[in-house]
């Protein structure tokens, strides 16, 4: 028989193929919460226009919960032939209520149903990612606060370059998903406004109250155009691009955690709550958590372009190829928050080698810069200068084997004969970070200040 919502025109059932290729209850039932949320909205709103008669209205606002609970209980029976969760809910409250479901449907869609549930949906991921960028932040802040003064090479080409301090690396992150948090936010804003009442495209006859049913929801405002409400998915959209900027972060964060725990750099040990082992190796403890994390960005940047090439040239209003929008966005958010989560339990944990991080920050030449600087500052050489004759200095110290403190003041003064013993001063790592304390530098006394600001922020 035909379906029983839409079939007064088919004479016919659907072919198996075309119930299997159209239904998207297998995945849209995680939109029940929200569609039980926005019906009963509905509802109320149909009441107070005197659309529908209060104890309808009543019959199927209560309706609804009890729906609801079958569906949070596991009781509920999904069927594929009422397509979607929006027909299997609603095939259901007339189940329970019997006939006043009926008048449930009026002056909406389909259409508004779908798009205003998933904005729903997506504005709790929102709510979500926030609360565990938070927790992420909060970790490295903590990180950074016990690190301010540990001193580690500072990387550029993954070569050596300058010292840093732990705590300024840490804060480094702390600057990126801060961001991420205000893309967040944004986000959350913009996306905010109900399509709830453009009905199927057009609008309806009916005097509905869409500031109504919006207020109830927590929108902001309704959606200004019916076209636009039904149609539009950059919500979605947004929501997939700053998840994937914030998952490019967190790999970036992941990647540098499976380098510095690996045996050649021993810059952190992983917590064994994070790590794994290895099912032929008993020496291994695997960054499995890192690795998973540095993947993360595959699937949630490939859920944004798949939805960007699902909408491209969709004309207006509601295609079906709309519904397509769902699986990568929810896949994208479980991803994201589970990444978040993962990475706020392993940065917390970790534990940084010290001694480990000050011996590397100390080799490599590391504070070649410092030593040109004092050229600058003591010779009065320009700084071009400078840098050759540093350069110079740094190719002796790598012919004889030893770092640049290692050379004697003969040799450096063979080099260029201003250099008195006074150089030694700025070749030491701690002396270097320290000297760094122009606004936003890695001097330990700036990332005091930086972390201060950020415990004030995260309160
Ligand atoms: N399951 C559909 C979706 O996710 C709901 C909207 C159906 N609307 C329609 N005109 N067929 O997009």
């Amino acid at each position: 028989s035909s379906n029983q919502m839409w079939g007064g025109r088919f004479a016919d059932a659907p072919d198996a193929i075309m119930e299997a290729i159209n239904a998207s209850i297998g995945f849209d039932k995680r939109l029940a919460a929200q569609d039980i949320a926005g019906s009963r909205a509905h509802a109320a709103m149909l009441a107070a226009q005197g659309i529908v008669t209060d104890s309808d209205a009543s019959a199927i606002r209560e309706g609804l919960l009890t729906v609801l609970s079958e569906i949070e209980g596991g009781t509920f029976q999904f069927s594929t032939a009422l397509e979607d969760i929006h027909m299997n809910v609603e095939a259901r409250l007339k189940e329970v209520i019997g006939d006043p479901a009926g008048r449930l449907h009026t002056g909406r869609s389909r259409n508004d149903q779908v798009a205003t549930d998933f904005r729903l949906w997506v504005r709790d991921q929102l709510d979500a990612a926030d609360a565990g960028l938070t927790a992420l932040m909060r970790a490295l802040v903590a990180q950074a606060e016990a690190g301010a003064d540990w001193v580690m090479p500072g990387f550029t080409h993954l070569q050596t370059a300058q010292p840093v301090t732990w705590g300024h690396h840490m804060l480094a992150y702390v600057e990126m998903f801060g961001r991420d948090r205000d893309r967040v936010r944004d986000a959350r804003k913009r996306m905010n406004e109900s399509p709830l009442g453009a009905a199927a495209l057009a609008g309806t006859g009916f005097p509905i109250d869409r500031h109504m049913t919006a207020e109830a929801l927590g929108f902001d405002r309704p959606m200004a155009n019916s076209l636009d409400a039904v149609s539009a998915r950059d919500f979605a959209l947004e929501f997939l691009s700053v998840a994937s900027i914030s998952a490019m972060h967190l790999s970036r964060l992941a990647e540098e955690l499976v380098i510095w725990s690996s045996a050649q750099f021993r810059f952190v040990t992983l917590s064994d709550k994070f790590s794994t082992g290895s099912s032929i190796m008993p020496q291994k403890k695997n960054p499995d958590a890192a690795e998973l994390i540095r993947a993360k960005i595959g699937r949630i940047f490939g859920a944004n372009v798949a939805l960007m090439m699902v909408m491209k040239g969709l004309p207006l209003a509601y295609s079906k190829d709309m519904q397509e929008d769902k699986e990568q966005v929810f896949d994208a958010a479980d991803n994201w928050l589970l990444a978040l989560a993962a990475m706020e339990g392993m940065a917390g944990d970790m534990k940084a080698n010290v001694p480990a991080l000050e011996s590397a920050a100390a080799h490599g030449f590391s504070t070649a810069t410092d030593l040109a600087d004092w050229l600058v500052r003591e010779t009065g050489l320009p700084f071009r200068d400078a840098h050759h004759v540093t350069g110079t200095l740094v190719a002796r110290a790598e012919a004889k084997g030893c770092d640049l403190p290692d050379l004697t003041l003969e040799e450096m003064k063979a080099v260029h004969e201003a250099i008195d013993e006074t150089v030694f001063d700025v070749l030491g790592v701690h002396n270097s970070v320290a000297s760094r304390t122009s606004f936003g530098g890695t001097a330990p006394a700036r990332v005091r200040e930086q972390v201060a600001s950020w415990k004030e922020a995260l309160a």
